[in-house]
């Protein structure tokens, strides 16, 4: 964090109507307070160990290890967590952040390949909050078994049918739905982007990630990991492993969609494809042309086919302290198939983005280095949509 209230370095900031000021204000300070508050941190710790069946295991990959010849491989189950992704840690935190100490009624959040969705909803089902859910039409072709998820949870799921059709609209439909109903409603922003606090917020709920992987490494192997991987679509499975490690002589990988590559402009590589600007809120890195329009962006999964990425992100770039690589939708493919035949794990699209690179970068390295992927949720959602790149009717 800057010297700057909610900037990383020259990132982030707070750019949103004058409209939406006292809502964020109040998250803000709502934050702070739920962060010394002992009460709500009991109930939240209690909630991730016996709700959501934290801590989620750090699994040696040894078919995967022998596979590639190098680095020990380890993943970090997140897909393990209730619902299937790590989407739940920040949902549920932010849900009672809503309920108990903002006192709010109905929460709204936006999603794209659905699991942030889910978790809100099992979020406000938990809580008792009323809850609508913005998702892009074609995120919901995508994601139809989330769509179902979402509505037997209890919340309405509203179709975005502008733009993209994907997270970007949805995320427009949702602020301007929080701009008219502050006062009853708390957005349960999904990822480290948006207008401050929401980057810190969301770290804050998702640093779990890092903590327990770090005690892990150590109790299995007496020290620290060589790399960390991790996909980046707003960047919150990826800043909730890397906060625990930023301090220490770790290297950092964050692996954006190369979609069909970055030549051919169908992907959503920020780093690799983008330039500054502002966008939803905060400046970052956003894939737009010569004008400052929003370029349409591409990906097999839909959890990483966003047109920017959270402010620290942009930060931890610039410093170098993070090296971003993307994958193309090919390699993640290839990535998902491997590690279900190897470990008998499907992963997230989302996921075999990470391990795509880890796939990469293994085999160059010696045998008694680690390597820890976090695995950010189960490919469940996915079976369909792989099935029918493949050609078969399910
Ligand atoms: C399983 C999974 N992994 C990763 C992501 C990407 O989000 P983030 O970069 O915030 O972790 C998503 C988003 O929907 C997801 O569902």
């Amino acid at each position: 964090m800057g010297k700057r209230k909610g900037y990383f370095g020259e990132y982030g900031g707070c750019f949103v109507p004058e409209t939406l000021m006292p809502a964020l204000e109040e998250l803000e300070k709502a934050f702070y307070r739920a962060k010394i508050d002992k009460n709500f941190n009991e109930e939240f710790e209690s909630l991730l160990k016996d709700y959501v069946g934290r801590p989620t295991p750090l699994y040696f990959a040894q078919r995967l290890t022998e596979h590639l010849g190098g680095a020990k491989i380890y993943l970090k189950r997140e897909d393990l967590a209730h619902t299937g992704a790590h989407k739940i840690n920040n949902a549920l935190g932010q849900a009672l952040l809503a309920k108990r100490l903002m006192k709010k009624q109905r929460i709204i959040a936006e999603t794209g390949a659905g699991q942030h969705g889910v978790a809100t909803a099992t979020g406000a089902a938990l809580v008792g909050l009323s809850c609508d859910i913005y998702m892009g039409t074609e995120d919901i072709r995508r994601q139809k078994l989330n769509v179902f998820r979402m509505n037997l949870l209890g919340a309405n799921v509203i179709s975005v049918d502008t733009g993209s059709k994907t997270l970007k609209d949805a995320i427009n439909e949702a602020l301007r739905d929080w701009t008219t109903n502050v006062r009853t409603t708390h957005y349960v922003l999904g990822t480290v982007f948006g207008p401050h606090p929401y980057p810190l917020l969301v770290r804050y709920f998702q640093s779990i990630i890092g903590r327990e992987a770090k005690k892990q490494i150590i109790q299995k192997e007496g020290k620290l990991p060589h790399c960390l991987i991790a996909c980046v679509g707003g960047g919150s499975n990826s800043i909730g492993l890397f906060s625990a490690f930023l301090k220490d002589n770790v290297k950092m990988i964050g692996v954006e969609a190369g979609g069909k590559g970055i030549q051919t402009g169908f992907h959503a590589a920020r780093f690799a494809g983008g330039a500054k600007g502002i966008f939803q809120g905060c400046l970052s890195y956003v894939l737009e042309d010569e004008d400052g329009n929003i370029l349409e962006t591409h990906s097999v999964s839909a959890g990483l086919d966003y047109a920017s990425v959270g402010p620290e992100h942009a930060y931890l770039r610039d410093t170098g302290r993070v090296i971003y690589t993307y994958a193309t939708d090919e390699e993640a493919l290839e990535a998902f198939e491997l590690l279900s035949r190897l470990e008998g794990i499907i992963p997230a699209l989302e996921s075999a983005h990470a391990l795509a690179e880890a796939i990469k970068i293994a085999p160059k390295m010696s045998k008694d280095s680690i390597i820890i992927v976090n695995l950010s949720g189960r490919g469940d959602k996915d079976v369909q949509e792989v099935a029918r790149i493949k050609g078969i009717s399910l």
